[in-house]
């Protein structure tokens, strides 16, 4: 059996990118019975930009949990956890801290481009994939699922547990990222040159998973695309274009040459439309699993199981940490 982990922020928004990069390959992993699922809702993460209004995270945090579920992930076959349930991911998490040097945070490119962005510059932020780093070595995964911008932070955790098991002895799995060829970067519906993100600030550039058919159809409508007229595989010269193919490629679990070749022949407007059919198909029935799940107390059960797996390993792997580092005194 091998462990896998991967996290989302509760940000509030789900974007098409998340599900298409992230969670719809969760749940074709979690069909696979040589792995063990850990999947989480990182709200420690969620505040180191800022700290959003109380009420405010928790409503975000229920929601990714529904959300989570409503996409197929089950309690048998995954561990569904909120991140701050397990405080072990805080204590290693501060341990990578102090095995991190802060010029290699400083290199990380989503640091450079959140600080730019923000006025204020948390330190949290910056420490940010030490956080990250802890969460994945908690559970010696051994796959980790993201989207192409996690990569580097995935280099980092490899670093630091290399680092750490040369320092102190064998203690940590040094985890492989699974980045899927295609989706694990979906565009900006507005400017394809930038990935489809939830902290833009124009709404038209991404589509939110909870929004109704309309709303996807007239974002999918108004998607920037090109002036030659040819539907084409382009990545370079076309990204509008090869966005939208990605899409629904990624969507339709079809092979985007395929794709390519049913369009060859039709106008941008034929497949946006065709394209706005498949999204909502396959979002619909998500929605309503959701709208079942948001205020049911199963979701607690779910989620309490899963803090208990999670806290299971997670106590005797930072036992282990502590020990080899000599924190504390030595229990019998
Ligand atoms: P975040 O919302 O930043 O917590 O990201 C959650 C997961 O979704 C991570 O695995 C990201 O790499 C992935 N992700 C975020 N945006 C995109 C995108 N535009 N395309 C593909 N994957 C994405
Ligand atoms: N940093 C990830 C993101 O912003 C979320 C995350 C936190 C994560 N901890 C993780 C992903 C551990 C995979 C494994 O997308």
């Amino acid at each position: 059996m091998k462990n896998l982990v991967s996290g989302i922020q509760p940000t509030g928004i789900i974007t098409l990118g998340n599900y298409l990069g992230a969670i719809k390959n969760f749940k074709l992993l979690q069909d696979n019975p040589d792995l063990k699922l850990f999947i989480f809702i990182a709200d420690l993460h969620a505040i180191t930009v800022s700290f959003p209004e109380k009420e405010k995270l928790r409503q975000q945090i229920r929601s990714l949990a529904a959300f989570y579920l409503a996409c197929g992930l089950e309690s048998e076959k995954t561990n569904l956890f909120i991140q701050s349930e397990v405080k072990e991911h805080a204590e290693l998490g501060y341990i990578m801290q102090c095995l991190s040097h802060v010029g290699e945070l400083n290199r990380m490119t989503q640091y450079k481009e959140k600080k730019a962005k923000g006025e204020a510059s948390p330190t949290g932020l910056l420490t940010y994939p030490t956080l990250m780093a802890g969460d994945i070595l908690l559970y010696d995964a051994e796959f980790v699922p993201v989207g192409d911008d996690q990569k580097q932070h995935l280099e980092l955790t490899r670093d630091l547990a290399i680092r750490f098991n040369n320092r102190f002895g064998e203690v940590f799995k040094v985890p492989e990222p699974i980045i899927k060829p295609l989706g694990a970067r979906i565009k900006s519906l507005t400017n394809p040159d930038k990935k489809m993100s939830k902290s833009d600030d124009n709404p038209k550039s991404y589509i939110n998973m909870l929004e109704t058919p309309a709303q996807i159809r007239n974002k999918i409508k108004s998607a920037v695309t090109d002036s030659d007229g040819v539907i084409r595989f382009d990545p370079e010269n076309k990204p509008g274009i090869s966005n939208l193919l990605i899409i629904y490629a990624t969507v339709t679990n079809t092979e985007i040459k395929t794709v390519e070749a049913q369009f060859k022949d039709k106008s941008y407007a034929e497949l946006k439309e065709s394209l706005a059919q498949v999204i909502t198909a396959e979002i619909e029935p998500i929605q309503a699993r959701y709208n079942e799940l948001i205020n049911s107390p199963y979701l607690d059960e779910i989620l309490n199981k899963g803090k208990e797996n999670a806290s299971f390993l997670a106590a005797r792997k930072i036992k282990k940490v502590y020990d080899k580092i000599g924190l504390g005194r030595k229990l019998k």
